[in-house]
């Protein structure tokens, strides 16, 4: 997804668009108190020394810990599933005491300034099924306890400041199917036991000091859909580890993303992948590079040995470029302005400038299509769905703008929930009870934020695409999981 930036802004208007669709149900009941949770709650708010936002203050005597903000309880036996507390600016440590929440099955972090060390008791968490502290900055090493987290699936901890390898333990996670290490300080290379883990779809470990090469084991990994992997091939041996890993990956035939995009890619890209898109017939699947089952062709063979995966700048994302299909799978089409980039940030040339409301402001000071500029237009694109404005409303003028007029609504005053009609799949409207309301209110306020963030004016202070599709998953996970 890094290396194709531009897509990945598309999919993730789809996990916008699926907001509007995904079914919510929540159970409520009230009921007796476990005190161990209890005190494992009130010992996690006494290591927050920053609550910004105050998300912490519903976090006392007047109210049972289960109706505690981002804390969410069985409907019989009471205690902790899900502890949520996701881009509230939080800054503090991690308490030993977390391990006591032994019924947690999601805790998601992400997004805060959390620091200091993963705590190993997080081990005694057996239910654990996701576990997202990505955006942090905990350090130390990922712990080997982890492995005791038999039910864990998704595992996220990139963006922090973690050292040391991969612990080999993790090959007893047989159900892990998301692992992203992405942007730590790893090192020690990808230990031969991730081939064992055969459930794993997605992998990433971007930007990491890994070293090492790819082990043949991965091969064994026939899940794997997504794998990201830069920097691999840095040195002069680069080209033989490149025949050697496509070789490996023969056996992956569900991959659909490589991302290897920093490799030895020099900038020029043969005549034949330019020409995907026309003859796609101007409507190209998110994964058009993909070619899903064609992938190990003899021509891609994405080719990948040669110059690896470019990055594409769509250059004219707005509504009427963005097509649904029968199961409301977005897709971006019009590929006229697309240019082909060998790194996330190169400039590409064009005179062409996209459309008034959806272009960024710099394209109109005549400067050239970046990644950062489709980063732009899908935040106009995602602002637009959920203030229901165009950029182009009369009401908007040179001093204000929908990125203003969105900063001013967001966080307290989103939109009247209560008035929206929000479906479940088989198309029942679901409950307005309050838990569900406040829940979703708290989704469209952090996808309101992303959009914020994703039209700042300056390109380089726009959010990161990565950034944005952490946040959005995360947003669409949590609506699935009320
Ligand atoms: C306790 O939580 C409730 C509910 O959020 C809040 O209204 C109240 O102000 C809180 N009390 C204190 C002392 O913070
Ligand atoms: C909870 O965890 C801490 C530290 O891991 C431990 O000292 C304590 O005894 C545990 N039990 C309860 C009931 O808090
Ligand atoms: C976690 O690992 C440490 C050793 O690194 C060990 O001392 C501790 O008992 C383990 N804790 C749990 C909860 O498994
Ligand atoms: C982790 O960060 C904390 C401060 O945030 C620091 O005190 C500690 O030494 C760091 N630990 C490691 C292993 O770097
Ligand atoms: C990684 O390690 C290097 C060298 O020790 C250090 O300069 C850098 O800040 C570290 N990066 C992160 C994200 O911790
Ligand atoms: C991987 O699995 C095989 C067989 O299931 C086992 O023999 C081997 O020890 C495992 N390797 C690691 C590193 O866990
Ligand atoms: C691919 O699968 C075949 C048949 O299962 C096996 O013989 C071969 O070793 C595998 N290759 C790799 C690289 O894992
Ligand atoms: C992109 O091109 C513009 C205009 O040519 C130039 O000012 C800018 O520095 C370039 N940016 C990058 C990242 O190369
Ligand atoms: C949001 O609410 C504040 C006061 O709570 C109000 O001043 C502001 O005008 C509101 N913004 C919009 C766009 O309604």
């Amino acid at each position: 997804m890094v290396c194709s930036s531009s897509s990945s802004s598309v999919n993730f208007l789809f996990y916008s668009l699926v907001i509007f669709l995904t079914s919510t149900t929540i159970l409520a009941s009230y009921g007796g108190r476990n005190e161990t949770d209890h005190q494992a709650l009130l010992k996690i708010k006494l290591m927050i020394s920053q609550d910004p936002y105050g998300a912490l203050t519903s976090w006392n005597n007047s109210l049972h810990f289960c109706d505690w903000t981002g804390v969410t309880c069985g409907k019989r036996h009471r205690r902790v599933t899900s502890l949520d507390l996701m881009s509230q600016g939080l800054e503090g440590s991690l308490p030993l005491h977390l391990g006591n929440l032994s019924f947690l099955r999601w805790l998601y972090l992400f997004n805060n300034n959390f620091q200091g060390a993963i705590p190993h008791e997080l081990g005694r968490l057996s239910r654990l099924r996701f576990h997202n502290l990505e955006l942090n900055k905990f350090n130390g090493t990922i712990p080997h306890n982890i492995s005791s987290c038999s039910n864990l699936e998704v595992l996220d901890l990139s963006y922090n400041e973690l050292v040391g390898s991969m612990p080999k333990e993790m090959s007893f996670l047989s159900k892990l199917t998301f692992v992203s290490l992405g942007n730590n300080n790893l090192t020690g290379g990808i230990p031969p036991f991730f081939g064992n883990i055969t459930s794993m779809k997605v992998f990433d470990v971007v930007e990491n000091p890994l070293g090492g090469s790819i082990p043949d084991t991965l091969g064994r990994c026939k899940s794997l859909t997504e794998f990201y992997y830069r920097n691999i091939f840095g040195s002069d041996e680069g080209e033989a580890d490149e025949m050697k890993f496509i070789d490996t990956l023969k056996n992956c035939t569900r991959l659909e993303v490589l991302d290897i995009s920093y490799c030895n890619f020099h900038g020029v890209l043969p005549k034949s992948i330019g020409n995907i898109p026309s003859s796609l017939g101007g409507y190209a699947s998110l994964l058009w590079l993909s070619l899903e089952g064609n992938f190990f062709q003899a021509s891609a063979l994405d080719y990948i040995h040669n110059h690896c995966i470019p990055s594409i700048v769509h250059g004219d994302i707005k509504p009427s470029n963005i097509l649904l299909d029968d199961d409301m799978m977005a897709h971006v089409g019009d590929f006229c302005l697309a240019r082909f980039l060998g790194t996330s940030y190169q400039n590409s040339s064009t005179g062409i400038r996209g459309t008034i409301g959806y272009a960024a402001p710099e394209y109109g000071l005549g400067n050239e299509m970046t990644t950062s500029g489709d980063v732009y237009s899908f935040g106009i694109l995602l602002l637009e769905m959920m203030t229901g404005k165009s950029p182009t409303d009369n009401i908007f003028n040179e001093g204000f703008s929908l990125h203003k007029f969105a900063s001013m609504i967001m966080p307290d005053n989103v939109t009247d929930v209560s008035i929206l009609n929000i479906y479940q799949e088989d198309g029942i409207p679901v409950q307005n009870n309050e838990a569900n309301v406040k829940k979703i209110e708290e989704c469209l306020a952090s996808t309101i934020k992303i959009g914020v963030a994703c039209t700042v004016y300056y390109p380089p202070e726009r959010m990161d695409i990565k950034k944005v599709m952490h946040e959005l998953q995360h947003t669409l996970d949590t609506l699935q999981n009320i």
